[in-house]
């Protein structure tokens, strides 16, 4: 190895530390954070395989921040973080097929286009 080589080693390491520094400082121009917009979601359950289970409901919470604007959309959050044991049907997810079709507050429709 070259001494220049060698003596280049610590600017390196400097420079590295530098950018390090940097890199834990906030960002003056970074977004703020979002508060949270939690929504509790009231799902009518019922397992068929369990003995003497009873229909009931179910509530969930979830960040609508952290999923997309479509109930379909929370549906599969829950399902994927929350409860994986929540079961649905969907397919095109542009209302086309009639796969989510259920009763969101009430009335009948189609979950990927509420
Ligand atoms: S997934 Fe096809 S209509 Fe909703």
């Amino acid at each position: 190895m070259s001494s220049k080589a060698v003596s280049s080693i610590p600017k390196l390491v400097q420079s590295t530390a530098k950018y390090a520094a940097a890199a834990a400082l906030p960002k003056a121009d970074a977004p703020p954070k979002k508060e949270a917009k939690i929504k509790k979601f009231n799902i009518y359950r019922w397992d068929p395989d369990k003995n003497g289970d009873k229909p009931h409901l179910q509530t969930y919470e979830v960040d609508l921040n952290t999923c997309g604007p479509m109930v379909l959309d929370a549906l599969i959050k829950i399902k994927n973080d929350l409860d994986s044991t929540l079961t649905f049907r969907r397919s095109c997810r542009e209302g086309i097929c009639g796969s989510c079709a259920m009763n969101i507050n009430g009335v009948n429709t189609l979950a990927c286009i509420r």
